[in-house]
Order: C-alpha cells, then structure tokens, then sequence
C-alpha cells in the first residue's frame, strides 16, 4: 500500500505532538524513587529500606501519606518536604535535599488545586507517589 506524502507527513507530525507532551508520568517517577529514595524508605517506599535500622528518627512509610492527611494525598507539602531547602539555611533533618540542581526543567503542576511551576523529576515522582497510597 502506498500512502500519499500528504496524508503521511501530517500524520506523523501529529503523532509527534502527541507522543511528547512533556508531562512526567508515573514509569518516570518510580525509576527516580528506585535511584534515590529506596536505600532508605525501601523497595515499596513502606519505610523499610537497608539503611533504616541505622536512622534516627526512621523513615516514614510512604504509602500512608494520604492516610496521615485525612486521605487526601497532601501533594504541596510532599513536594515541598522532597524538593527541600537547597541552601540549606535552616534545616535540621536526615533526609537529603533533591532541589539542589533541579530548578532549571519546570512543567505546571496542579499542587491542591494552584498551577506550580514545579522540576520535571519531581512532578513524576508525585504522580508516583500518589499512586502507591493504600
Ligand atoms: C538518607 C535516607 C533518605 C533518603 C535517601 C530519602 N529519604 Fe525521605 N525521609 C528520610 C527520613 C529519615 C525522613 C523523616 C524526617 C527526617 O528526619 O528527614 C524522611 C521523610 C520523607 C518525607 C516526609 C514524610 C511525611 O510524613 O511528611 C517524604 C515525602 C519523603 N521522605 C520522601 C522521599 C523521597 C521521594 C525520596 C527520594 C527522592 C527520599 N525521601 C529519600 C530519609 C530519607
């Protein structure tokens, strides 16, 4: 079958258009959270990962993050907590900031209901996030 020319180029372009939409999806976040988030809070973000034992205070289950807010999944603070203070200026914690080289790369985000201008990774790793809740 031989398709014309001007049927096929718009096609493809179209295809392209939709194919990337530059929205981070949930495959992206769990292989963000698999490179830097299991060591501590485990495979299945329960809290329970190789270095837990070794942390004070441990770290929290993640998959009750919406349980612990009233079952709503509490997106700006999660996001908030992750991104953290990459100055470091007034922080005290044990968890490591993931803002620091991230702020270049922002897709709008709807954080509790106000577009954000948010880092790409982190927006996936919300939608990620979210999914796990139980
Ligand atoms: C070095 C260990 C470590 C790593 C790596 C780590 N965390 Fe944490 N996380 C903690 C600890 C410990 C806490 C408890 C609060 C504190 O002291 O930081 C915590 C708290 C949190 C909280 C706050 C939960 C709440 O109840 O509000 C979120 C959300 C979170 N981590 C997500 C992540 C994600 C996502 C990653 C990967 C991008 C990650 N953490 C990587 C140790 C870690």
């Amino acid at each position: 079958m031989r398709l014309p020319l001007t049927f096929l180029v718009p096609s493809l372009l179209a295809l392209g258009a939709c194919v990337d939409t530059g929205m981070p999806e949930r495959p992206d976040g769990a292989a963000f959270f698999a490179q830097n988030c299991v060591a501590c809070h485990g495979t299945y973000a329960r809290g329970d990962g190789p270095l837990a034992t070794t942390l004070t205070p441990p770290p929290p289950d993640l998959t009750q993050l919406a349980r612990n807010n009233d079952g709503r999944f509490p997106e700006t603070k999660t996001l908030a907590y992750i991104y953290g203070d990459p100055q470091e200026n007034h922080l005290t914690r044990v968890m490591p900031n993931f803002g620091k080289d991230m702020a270049l790369d922002l897709v709008p985000v709807d954080l509790d209901g106000t577009l954000t201008p948010t880092p790409r990774v982190l927006a996936g790793l919300l939608v990620y996030l979210e999914s796990i809740q139980r």
